[in-house]
């Protein structure tokens, strides 16, 4: 593998729930530092697209190449390897999932001692470089309930990071928060997209998928209908459905 191959390939990937077929046949690369949204509208299958990235679904066929580790029916993980690729894997989403009994710092460093064998001082030096990175140092001794949703998303997103993820995976991360404090959130989104992370965000918020992302991709009915810059997907869509789904977003504006 080098630096200039794809760091997440899904290959002809389809994923069912029974006999619902959830996706449809998606193949998909994403470059090391490349930022992708995906847009679509609800029910064509996003979260669980994302979802199959660190293997929380498991594909009927396909295949799925993260970083070094491959997965597809004739070549399962072992349970060594799938919580290597879950930890390569840094994910966001809508509602963040602190532990509630924890301090910030804790909340942090806690997995960095219990996943990577960090010490405490380690794990706490980290996680004060994190919370300087999401702007959150005066807050490394407070519990999660004492902060607003906007704060702590971005504690999600430093506790995601602290594991040293190869990519991060955002599942609709501001859609639970009011506009402002979404806002706060999407900035410090867009600073770990200029640092160069990759980034596969699931995301209603056209404007900031037009202004940071490097690509759109238009998901419906669980297949991928559009992609491409989002200049060109967002303001001239070649598919009716993706013309639809916008014109229906930016009417709501
Ligand atoms: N665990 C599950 N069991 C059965 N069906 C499911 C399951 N998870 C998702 N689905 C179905 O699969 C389809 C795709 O769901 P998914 O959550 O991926 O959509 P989405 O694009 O993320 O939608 P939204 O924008 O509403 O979040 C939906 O029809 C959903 O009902
Ligand atoms: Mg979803």
């Amino acid at each position: 593998m080098t630096d200039q191959d794809p760091i997440v390939r899904l290959q002809d990937i389809n994923i069912k729930y029974g006999a619902y077929h959830a996706v449809r046949n998606v193949t998909l690369e994403v470059a090391r530092g490349e930022v992708v949204a995906i847009v679509g509208p609800s029910g064509a299958g996003k979260s669980t697209l994302l979802r199959t990235i660190n293997m929380l679904e498991q594909p009927v066929s396909g295949t799925l190449h993260v970083g070094q580790f491959t997965f597809s029916l004739d070549h399962e993980l072992t349970s060594k390897q799938l919580l290597a690729l879950r930890r390569s894997t840094g994910m966001v989403f809508q509602s963040f999932n602190l532990f509630p009994h924890m301090t910030v710092e804790k909340n942090i460093s806690l997995p960095q001692m219990r996943v990577l064998g960090r010490s405490k001082s380690e794990a706490d030096s980290r996680t004060a470089k994190l919370l300087e990175r999401v702007h959150l140092s005066d807050k490394a001794q407070s519990y999660p309930a004492r902060l607003s949703g906007g704060q702590q998303q971005r504690i999600a997103i430093a506790r995601a990071l602290a594991l040293d993820p190869q990519v991060m995976l955002f599942d609709e991360p501001t859609s639970a928060l009011d506009p402002e404090l979404g806002l706060e959130v999407l900035s410090v989104m867009r600073e770990l997209a200029a640092e160069g992370m990759t980034m596969i965000v699931v995301t209603h918020e056209i404007a900031f998928a037009a202004e940071v992302a490097d690509r759109v991709v238009v998901m419906a009915d669980g297949a991928i209908i559009e992609q491409g810059e989002p200049e060109q997907v967002i303001r001239n869509p070649s598919s009716p459905r993706t013309q639809k789904f916008f014109r229906a977003i930016l009417d709501r504006h």
